[in-house]
């Protein structure tokens, strides 16, 4: 038997092995296939339908709204509550005010929000454990059942688990009330507001796998043989002691959630646990010819545990896993199972963009899908713990995390962010963070901060460090330095396993021959910062009606170009790479169009910059931007790219032929004038033609250039051409040309298919086209949309950042050319689902069809 808690077993990133029960592969039979709900105790269910939803406090308009008490009492009288199903964002609707902070969208995101709901727990459940698990609600969760307080967890970003069984009625009609409280809490982004992740209700055995209770880790790796060690919590919340028995099967899990064949089995453990408590055990199992987690393949396993105790069913748990190995390496970077990996990431915040912050799984794979077309293979959680599904989606499409804790520590960038939370909440925080997504193989690294006010306090960082570290030995714990020096002279980062750079790498030479730091692997934790507006083009300036310039030559003062990025990682290839600023425009900081004041907490120790930035922020807020989200995007709020998609992906992904070039080709006002032409290309030399003309070629200095200038073109309508080579050979072209005048709308849905589950999107682009089908470039055209059939436009957009348009609204102009229509099936209806668009403008209506399954 063995009862080791898990922690006194393992070593810090090479644990060791407590025997063990081992069985072999072969000698286990295959499992019939099912489909797992989601991680956890398998008795779960969504408990995300027919809520009812009140807004107290500040209203979308601003006026105030008075919080009657009594609201969490199941007799409250909640009829003229709006009807609704979780996940949910008060916020996004809007409308976008213009006085509202640009940092969090201008959109009224702070208010008091109240959610009630009735449900019935079957009379045969008394006895059985029945717990509520929130995935995360936005902030300062408060909540009750039938009328009595179960308990509260203010950070809006974890996940958490109330234990309502004390308070619930079995066979009878119940009633779950959640407060929700925005307006305490201040953000630098939008943080969304409500219960915007999903709820489950669970349900268990008195003595059962405790939640997030399994832990697996792989110690030892190889191609041919992994040992896979599996601690399991046994909680026991009944009043007499129980004398239990464990097992743990391991199944291939296939697309996500299906298992498999199974491989292996530890066999029963037999675990006393005492009344109110609970015991870990511990065993290994080892597995030949593992089928490793890798980007390219992405394998995964399931693990079930059971727990049998008389008088009781069975108690099931699922645990996702899968087989790698890490090192992270001051000299070599980093290896996974063995090979140099660089992190080619991008930060993501927590929004999907017109849907805000309210979940969607199909929005966070399609966010994804198209970061890792781009050829990134990382994503940092800026700067908080992300919804479960992101893990999931990671660990089944291959791509690393590196999951951060918190944007503030003690010291307050605002006065009501994390600081207040602090004193009471940062170890229930970290370890919740810790405890929920230490099995996911796509999870590298944890990050305990993100450019802290208090980055320098050594005491502070070697605390949390120490208190993931001990949660989980086997990954690097890093935090995010805008102050690397101050946080390497001070001697705080000498806690922490990797180095977390943002943005200021000009003394890395000194650090790494420093004697502290010389072995301590570093990250770019964040780069470049480029700012642009998808189809904006400028000429002698960077910055025009609020856009930014898409030649990619606009960052703010702490930013460079990701031209200069690579140069940089160039220059110090053992990095283990970088994460960019950001993948996706997100809702919020537009910088450089940001008026409030937390652009300035980029420069806390420069003075003279920090006095240059004062006085650009009292330009801007002369000015009044409309500005409601961020520039920083590769691709913009749509998901549509950017030209510095073409710029990362070239650079990325070096093997796919492309080549890409900006700008379009519609300047009637240039004509005779120059307009420079930038071309990103995976080759290394290209030739550029325009109007047939040969340009000339140019050629990449290895380790220098990234793209390709022709500065002194004179406009002329027509054609431009580029032909790239990679050693000496044709690699790829591209080719723009002047188009003619708009004369359709094209509808293009991304699936033919969707789900009629309520929950499935297809995301529609909408284009403005000339007769040969080409994108007319500049348009802006009036468009409204409808639909017929059994679904509903959930959202439109245009990746445009100063529209005031609100999202959830039909009509919406184009910009630069494009637009988006998001749409979503009925749950149980399928049927043909008819988009249509229709414009004043000239222009004939067009439609596409799409149907949900
Ligand atoms: C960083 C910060 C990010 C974001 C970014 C904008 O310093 O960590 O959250 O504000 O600047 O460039």
């Amino acid at each position: 038997m063995n009862q080791n808690a898990c922690k006194s077993t393992m070593k810090r990133f090479a644990a060791g092995i407590a025997l063990v029960l081992m069985q072999s592969a072969a000698a286990v039979n295959a499992h019939a296939q099912t489909t797992i709900i989601r991680e956890g105790n398998a008795n779960v269910q969504l408990f995300d339908d027919n809520w009812k939803f009140s807004r107290y406090g500040l209203q979308p308009d601003g006026t105030k709204r008075p919080e009657p008490e009594g609201m969490e009492q199941p007799a409250w009288n909640d009829k003229d509550w709006t009807k609704l199903n979780l996940p949910h964002d008060w916020a996004i609707a809007g409308p976008f005010r213009i006085e509202l902070a640009g940092k969090t969208g201008k959109l009224p995101w702070k208010a008091i929000g109240w959610y009630r709901k009735q449900f019935t727990i079957d009379k045969k459940d008394k006895g059985n454990r029945i717990f509520l698990d929130f995935d995360g609600a936005m902030a300062y969760a408060k909540i009750w059942v039938n009328g009595q307080y179960v308990g509260t967890w203010p950070y809006g970003y974890s996940s958490f688990r109330m234990d309502i069984t004390p308070f619930v009625k079995t066979g009878q009609t119940n009633t779950v009330a959640v407060r929700l409280d925005t307006e305490s809490w201040d953000s630098r982004w939008y943080p969304g507001a409500g219960i915007y992740r999903h709820v489950w209700l669970v349900k268990t055995a008195p003595v059962h796998t405790d939640h997030w209770g399994t832990t697996i880790t792989t110690p030892e790796v190889t191609d041919s043989a992994a040992t896979i060690q599996v601690a399991v919590k046994v909680s026991n919340q009944s009043k007499v002691t129980a004398q239990s028995k464990v097992t743990t099967e391991i199944f291939e899990c296939t697309n996500g959630t299906q298992i498999g064949q199974q491989v292996g089995a530890i066999q029963e453990t037999p675990v006393k646990v005492l009344a109110d408590s609970a015991v870990v055990v511990a065993n290994s199992i080892h597995l030949k010819q593992p089928q490793l987690w890798s980007l390219e393949k992405p394998a995964l396993y399931i693990a079930k545990t059971t727990v049998h105790t008389n008088g009781s069913k069975p108690d099931i748990y699922y645990t996702t896993f899968g087989i790698r190995h890490l090192q992270f390496t001051a000299r070599q970077g980093f290896l996974l199972n063995g090979k140099r990996t660089e992190i080619k990431g991008v930060c993501l915040h927590h929004d999907m963009g017109a849907l805000g912050a309210a979940v969607n799984i199909t929005a966070l794979r399609r966010q994804l899908r198209i970061m890792k077309e781009m050829g990134c293979n990382a994503i940092r959680t800026s700067h908080n713990p992300p919804t479960p599904e992101l893990l999931q989606l990671a660990d089944e499409m291959g791509l690393l995390v590196w999951d951060e804790a918190f944007d503030a520590w003690k010291k307050p960038k605002l006065k009501n962010d994390y600081n207040k939370l602090f004193p009471e909440w940062h170890e229930k925080d970290l370890l919740a963070l810790v405890h929920r997504d230490k099995n996911h193989p796509a999870v590298i690294i944890w990050s305990i901060g993100n450019e802290v006010m208090d980055q320098r306090d050594t005491a502070l960082t070697h605390e949390l460090a120490a208190i993931v570290q001990h949660a989980d030995p086997t990954r690097p714990v890093s935090n995010g330095y805008n102050d690397p020096d101050g946080g390497r002279a001070s001697g705080a980062a000498t806690y922490l396993d990797i180095m977390g750079v943002n943005y200021f790498f000009s003394q890395q030479p000194k650090w790494d021959a420093d004697p502290r730091y010389a072995d301590k692997p570093t990250m770019g934790s964040e780069t470049s910062s480029c700012v642009s507006s998808r189809g904006e083009y400028f000429f002698g300036t960077k910055y025009d009606h609020f856009q930014a310039t898409s030649y990619d030559e606009a960052w703010p003062g702490w930013g460079c170009s990701p031209d200069e990025q690579f140069r940089t990682n160039a220059k110090y290839p053992h990095l283990l790479g970088e994460f960019v600023w950001t993948g996706f425009d997100y809702l919020g900081e537009p910088t450089p169009f940001n008026s409030d004041e937390t652009n300035l907490l980029n420069f806390r120790t420069d003075s003279s910059k920090r006095k240059e930035l004062e006085a650009a922020l009292d330009a801007i807020r002369k000015k009044n931007p409309p500005s409601r989200s961020s520039y920083f995007g590769i691709v913009d709020l749509c998901g549509f790219p950017k030209d510095r998609y073409y710029n990362y992906q070239a650079h990325w992904r070096p093997e796919l032929p492309m080549a890409h070039i900006m700008p379009h080709w519609n300047w009637p006002e240039r004509i005779g004038q120059n307009v420079p032409v930038h071309v990103y290309t995976s080759g290394d030399m290209a030739e550029l033609f325009v109007n047939g003309v040969s340009q000339g070629k140019k050629t990449k200095r290895p380790g220098e250039d990234f793209r390709l200038v022709w500065d002194s073109i004179t406009y002329q309508p027509g054609e431009v051409k580029v032909v790239a080579y990679k050693n000496g050979q044709q690699w790829a072209t591209d080719v723009v040309r002047t188009t003619g005048k708009m004369s359709k709308i094209t509808l293009e849905p991304e699936t033919n298919f969707l789900q009629a589950d309520g929950t499935d999107l297809c995301y529609i682009t909408v284009r403005i086209c000339d007769n040969d089908n080409q994108l007319v470039p500049r348009s802006a055209v009036n468009l409204k949309f409808s639909i017929t059939g059994p679904g509903e436009i959930v959202a439109t957009d245009n990746g445009d950042a100063t529209s005031f348009v609100p999202f959830s609204s039909t009509a919406r102009p184009t910009f630069n050319g494009m637009a988006q229509v998001i749409v979503k099936g009925k749950k149980g209806h399928p049927g043909k689902i008819t988009v249509s668009v229709q414009t004043d403008e000239g222009l004939q209506g067009s439609s596409t069809t799409v149907e949900a399954k």
